[in-house]
């Protein structure tokens, strides 16, 4: 597949990523699980790198969901650890490269430290308009629901609004990607065939892409043949073919 084919056919603006499967790309490594992480980390780069060539305007990724707490502590300290790691050795990069970054999910159960240096990153990327890098963190769809659920309620009682104003824009600005497209696609690698509570309202007419690689093997072609299989979608959103 020619990429200069794809830039000319439709690049959906917003790409969202399920980037699943270190684990077991690890384990048939005979490695411990905490290195497929590590290697998941030059995946994202390779993929940010294809999606700014390509000119997508947003990409999404579900880097830890509220259900990863879950996880043993080893592992959730270990992702804590590499997070703080990785950007405090790519944020130069980021910003020179024309990288926005941008966090959604319930921080607040994020070690300070993390915090601290997630408020810092996208301080120093807020200028930039490139590509909008949004990470999922302590994310879950569920989460953000109730939660915009319960800001509209509180203004409904203060009286900002009424509640015949509610509306789907309306509810929409309340959520985490307020401002952002719905993604029109979405990848998930590793054969998983699941959202896993992840951008549930945003996704409701999002293209489905699933791929049996684990996500360390997810490079720039993968990420390229992904967006060459939506172009061959017909999006029809209700209507029939011939009124597309
Ligand atoms: C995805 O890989 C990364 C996170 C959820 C943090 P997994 O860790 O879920 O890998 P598998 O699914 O166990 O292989
Ligand atoms: C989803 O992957 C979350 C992330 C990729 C961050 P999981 O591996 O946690 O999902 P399930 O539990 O298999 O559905
Ligand atoms: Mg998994």
């Amino acid at each position: 597949m020619n990429k200069e084919d794809l830039k000319n056919k439709d690049i959906p603006s917003h790409v969202a990523i399920i980037m699943d499967g270190n684990g077991r790309w690890a384990k048939q490594k005979g490695e411990d699980r905490v290195f497929g992480h590590m290697n998941g980390v030059n995946a994202i780069r390779n993929v940010l790198e294809a999606a700014i060539d390509l000119g997508v305007e947003y990409l999404t990724l579900y880097a830890f969901s509220t259900e990863n707490w879950d996880r043993p502590k080893e592992e959730v300290d270990a992702l804590m650890n590499l997070l703080v790691k990785t950007l405090l050795e790519e944020i130069e990069e980021l910003k020179s490269n024309g990288v926005r970054l941008n966090v959604i999910g319930n921080l607040d159960l994020l070690p300070l430290k993390a915090q601290d240096l997630l408020k810092k990153s996208l301080s120093i990327t807020e200028k930039n308009t490139k590509i909008n890098l949004t990470l999922a963190l302590s994310y879950s769809a569920r989460w953000e629901i109730a939660n915009a659920a319960k800001k509209i309620a509180q203004k409904v009682v203060q009286g900002t609004i009424d509640v015949e104003d509610i509306d789907e824009t309306l509810f929409s600005n309340e959520l985490t990607t307020k401002g952002m497209p719905d993604p029109q696609l979405l990848i998930r690698t590793s054969g998983e065939l699941r959202i896993s509570n992840f951008l549930v309202w945003q996704l409701a007419y999002a293209e489905f892409y699933f791929t049996d690689e684990l996500w360390p093997d997810f490079n720039q072609n993968s990420f390229f043949k992904a967006i060459a299989n939506y172009q061959c979608r017909e999006r029809r959103f209700g209507k029939i073919s011939e009124q597309i």
